[in-house]
């Protein structure tokens, strides 16, 4: 089943008929694959580890598959005829994405942008920097918007740094740097649920400890500022939060494992304790499947006397699942918007 973008540019092959296309920020789906009926070669960048576990089983000699925020360093000078982008959920993220695919077309190469009406793709004209032609729109099918535009000079090369922010940042730990890619959760400023879980973060903790959904690192890095002989393991789905994780630790000179993970899937073994502002959010719609499924697993890859700690928006419905999965809920915090849920074996 492809989702209403993929579908959208499938209607609008004949853009990219024989072409050796790139596709980037793809989405759940096997379009990339289905795309080798038109195109020539496809590579496909996925910045969600979901998307690119859902594709990479097709990988052939003719499609190539990577997650990341960029193409690895041996593709990094290879051109394409074709760019397809796919408007992201994080509208700031489109600016890294039109530079990005600019490094992979030659003057004259097209781009070709798709996304759902109620995304932001509206908003295309005025985010195309002007080594783009204007995007033209070519199609509006599925809820979505097909537009085609050209690379009309070469972009200034990507470094990777332009997109990343850094700031000093108070916490009961002491002062951290936190470093922050474009798109990634809370940018520029510490989210206020983060913020309580900080101000109540257990001194007991030791041994391997789960930074689930790491986003910058920055409950990693407080936890380690605290505890620097704690080894913690750092998972998110999303590339960008990886790489703000990495530089958020080198920039405090700290270490922790860091590793894509969609929820718990590939994670293995037991934690002594689990950190958490876990994700409520899948695409554009808010779910509580997400809180239901990290609860039940957390309750079995947490050691016999581990600690879990997250913090949550109130009105999810976190109270019941923690009590069916771990039998008993400490509230050890609370304001007006979040809770602080303590669980210790
Ligand atoms: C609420 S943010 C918290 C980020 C960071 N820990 C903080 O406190 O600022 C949740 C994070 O979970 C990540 N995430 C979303 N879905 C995920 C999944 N299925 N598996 C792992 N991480 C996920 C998001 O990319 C995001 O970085």
């Amino acid at each position: 089943m492809l989702t209403n973008p993929s579908q959208a540019l499938i209607r609008n092959s004949k853009y990219f008929q024989q072409h050796s296309v790139l596709a980037l920020n793809y989405e759940a789906d096997t379009f990339a694959h289905q795309c080798l009926e038109f195109a020539d070669n496809v590579t496909a960048l996925a910045l969600d580890y979901n998307h690119h576990l859902t594709l990479s089983s097709c990988a052939n000699d003719k499609l190539q598959c990577y997650f990341g925020h960029q193409l690895p360093e041996s593709l990094a000078d290879t051109k394409f005829d074709s760019v397809i982008i796919y408007f992201p959920k994080a509208k700031p993220l489109m600016g890294y994405l039109l530079q990005l695919a600019a490094q992979h077309l030659n003057v004259d190469g097209q781009l070709i942008i798709v996304g759902e009406n109620k995304g932001g793709i509206k908003s295309i004209a005025k985010l195309t920097p002007d080594y783009y032609s204007q995007p033209i729109k070519q199609d509006n099918a599925r809820h979505c918007l097909v537009y085609v535009s050209y690379l009309i000079q070469a972009a200034p090369t990507l470094s990777i740094r332009d997109w990343v922010s850094q700031y000093s940042l108070e916490t009961p730990q002491g002062t951290l740097q936190i470093c922050n890619a474009v798109g990634v959760f809370s940018e520029k400023r510490l989210d206020q649920g983060t913020d309580l879980l900080l101000s109540h973060l257990p001194d007991n903790l030791r041994g391997r400890v789960l930074d689930f959904g790491c986003g910058a690192g920055v409950i990693t890095a407080a936890l380690l500022k605290a505890n620097p002989e704690l080894t913690i393991e750092c998972i998110d789905i999303n590339a960008m939060a990886l790489l703000s994780c990495e530089l958020t630790l080198a920039a405090n000179s700290m270490q922790a494992k860091v590793y894509p993970s969609d929820g718990f899937n590939q994670i293995t073994g037991k934690f002594d304790g689990i950190i958490s502002n876990p994700p409520f959010h899948d695409g554009l719609t808010s779910t509580t499947d997400i809180a239901t499924q990290f609860v039940q697993q957390s309750a079995i890859r947490l050691t016999s006397n581990g600690i879990w700690q997250i913090v949550a928006n109130r009105h999810l419905p976190y109270s019941e699942t923690i009590a069916t999965h771990f039998g008993k809920v400490n509230v050890v915090a609370e304001n007006n918007k979040y809770k602080l849920y303590l669980h210790q074996r």
